[in-house]
């Protein structure tokens, strides 16, 4: 499995709850490595970028509204298959459906508040990564423990 990089996000709802420790802890207990990090508010230009296959939908603009409503947790989170894997710890998008254990299925409820966003392909994290980290490279370094990985 390749090493990958992925966006991850802890929504305005996480980070109001106090939940990025757990969040972080989830992903670094798994063998992740964190390699890029900002808290910030979001402006409507960049969620509406972040956003923009979303743009006919009929809920994009509660979307905007809620991710520009307080401050967002933004990472980069680098590890094998890393992608797919958040994605499997973040659970299903709908709180509703996303099984226990997973974030979104210990954490949330309502689909509109749903804690955590994560890249969904290759293609995505790259996109993500340049438009919230463009210019910041990601860091590159190794902790002891990754060979135990
Ligand atoms: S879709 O319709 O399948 O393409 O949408 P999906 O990929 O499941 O969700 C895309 C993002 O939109 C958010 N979402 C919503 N927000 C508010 N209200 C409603 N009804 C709603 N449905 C989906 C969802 O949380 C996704 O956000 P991210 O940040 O990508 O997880």
């Amino acid at each position: 499995m390749a090493l990958e990089q992925t966006f991850v996000m802890i929504k305005p709802d996480g980070v109001q709850r106090g939940l990025i420790g757990d969040i972080v802890s989830r992903l670094e207990r798994r063998g992740l490595r964190l390699v890029a990090a900002k808290l910030m508010q979001v402006s409507r230009q960049l969620a509406e970028k972040h956003y923009e296959e979303h743009r006919d939908k009929p809920f994009f603009g509660e979307l905007v509204s809620f991710i520009t409503s307080g401050p967002v947790f933004a990472m980069v989170w680098e590890g094998q298959g890393a992608i797919a894997v958040v994605r499997q710890m973040m659970g299903k998008t709908n709180p509703q459906e996303a099984a226990p254990g997973t974030i979104r299925g210990d954490l949330a409820l309502s689909i509109g508040m749903n804690v955590v966003h994560g890249s969904d392909s290759p293609e995505s994290a790259a996109r993500e990564i340049a438009l919230w980290f463009g210019g910041e490279t990601p860091l590159k370094y190794e902790r002891s423990m990754d060979r135990w990985i």
